[in-house]
């Protein structure tokens, strides 16, 4: 009874913490406080006690994608401990460690029911919106409405997610470091391994080396590629593409001809999987160009600006290349995440590699601006 009292005093409770605002696009985050609304049905309030930063977050505050309103709590690659629950939760409990999750798992919609697909289209409609699923925001700051993002905004030391939204994992799990759980190695390495399928002996291209695209080439590793390609601007993404399996890094302005023309010859007619990770859409076209005819697959992991479009030569897909995509790598994240953590627990996947330095969260503005100059693969802040 007393506890049942306690979790009811708990699920009223709004909670002052610290978040990272963004008041407005392109301008750097404040760290505010801001007022955490109770949990309502099937939703979760989390404590998050870390998150990385990644290209997505960048995207988002770019201001590039009317989608997101301000202002907004960015964020989407966290973990914490289930603080509280609302009704008919059933997932998880408070104290439970878990992973917020940008794409959810309904287990019920057409999506969720056909495995070809890692899609929840439950509540993308609101998620898409910066709103829980009843269409309201449960964070507010200096008396104004914060919005939601990717329905994780794990910049917040409090957040509530939809209950669809949230992976319990292993109790021992560092959440310091499986943080990157949330997004950027299951991105990189589902897309390898899930939407690719990489096979063994395949030569593979990653393009961009950051978060996402060393994933991708740790899976294309664990997949048996024989011959891994990373191409970056950065020559300093290099060292750590190679620690992380690429065979060869190739910087595009030391050719005097496109990266593609350089790959078909390097492979003796294209590669067998090209994986783009950087969100250009001439980058897109590369990697597209790249494959081999016949069986050649392109996959596009990177978000591209609104508006922006392909132009792929139609002989190219008449030759019968493929050009497909995934988001969270394919991965049902629900189901999936937890295993993931697993894997890591059992130093079957590596996450450590991935994380250049870890900051308190009031050092946000300088995790986007090693992201930006290239300074690091992730940055974990912690709260
Ligand atoms: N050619 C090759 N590499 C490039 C190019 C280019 N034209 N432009 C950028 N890059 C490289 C950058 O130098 C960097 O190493 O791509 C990498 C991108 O890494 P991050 O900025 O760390 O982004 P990441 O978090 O890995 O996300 C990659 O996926 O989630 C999306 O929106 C995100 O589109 C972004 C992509
Ligand atoms: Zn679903
Ligand atoms: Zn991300």
């Amino acid at each position: 009874m007393l506890l049942r009292c306690f979790r009811h005093f708990c699920q009223e409770y709004v909670i002052k913490c610290k978040a990272a605002v963004a008041w407005e696009a392109k301008k750097p985050l404040s760290i505010e406080i801001v007022e955490v609304a109770p949990p309502k049905a099937h939703e979760v309030r989390i404590k998050i006690t870390a998150t990385g930063v990644c290209g997505t977050d960048a995207y988002g505050l770019s201001g590039a994608d009317p989608r997101f309103k301000y202002p907004i709590i960015f964020g989407h690659e966290g973990a914490g401990i289930v603080e509280s629950v609302g009704e008919g939760v059933t997932v998880v409990k408070p104290g439970d460690k878990v992973i917020p999750l940008y794409v959810s798992q309904c287990h019920e919609c057409e999506n969720c029911l056909n495995p070809n697909t890692n899609i929840c289209t439950k509540i993308r409609a609101t998620q898409q919106q910066g709103l829980m699923p009843d269409m309201t925001s449960r964070f507010t700051c200096k008396g104004k409405q914060v919005f939601h993002f990717l329905g994780c905004s794990t910049f917040a030391e409090y957040t509530v997610c939809a209950d669809i939204s949230v992976a319990k994992i292993d109790d021992n799990a560092p959440l310091d470091k499986v943080c990157l759980i949330g997004c950027a190695i299951p991105t990189g390495y589902g897309a390898a391994i899930n939407t690719a399928e990489v096979k063994p002996g395949s030569t593979c291209a990653v393009f961009g080396l950051g978060g996402v695209g060393l994933s991708a080439v740790m899976g294309c590793k664990a997949a048996g590629a024989s011959q891994i390609f990373g191409i970056d601007i950065n020559k300093e993404k290099f060292n750590k593409a190679k620690e992380l399996g690429a065979t060869a890094c190739l910087h595009p302005q030391d050719y005097d001809k496109p990266i593609s023309e350089v790959l078909i010859e390097l492979t003796n007619g294209g590669v067998h999987n090209a994986i783009e990770c950087t969100g250009n859409t001439d980058v897109m076209n590369s990697a597209v160009q790249c494959c081999r005819p016949g069986w050649g697959k392109a996959v596009i992991i990177g978000l591209a600006y609104p508006g922006k479009t392909l132009s792929v030569i139609p002989y190219k897909i008449l030759l019968g290349c493929t050009i497909t995509g995934s988001m969270f790598g394919g991965w049902k994240s629900a189901d999936s995440v937890p295993k993931l953590v697993s894997d890591y627990m059992m130093r079957k996947l590596k996450v450590d590699e991935f994380i250049s330095c870890t900051l308190p969260i009031s050092k946000v503005n300088e995790a986007f601006d090693m992201m930006h100059k290239g300074n690091s693969v992730r940055t974990v802040l912690i709260f």
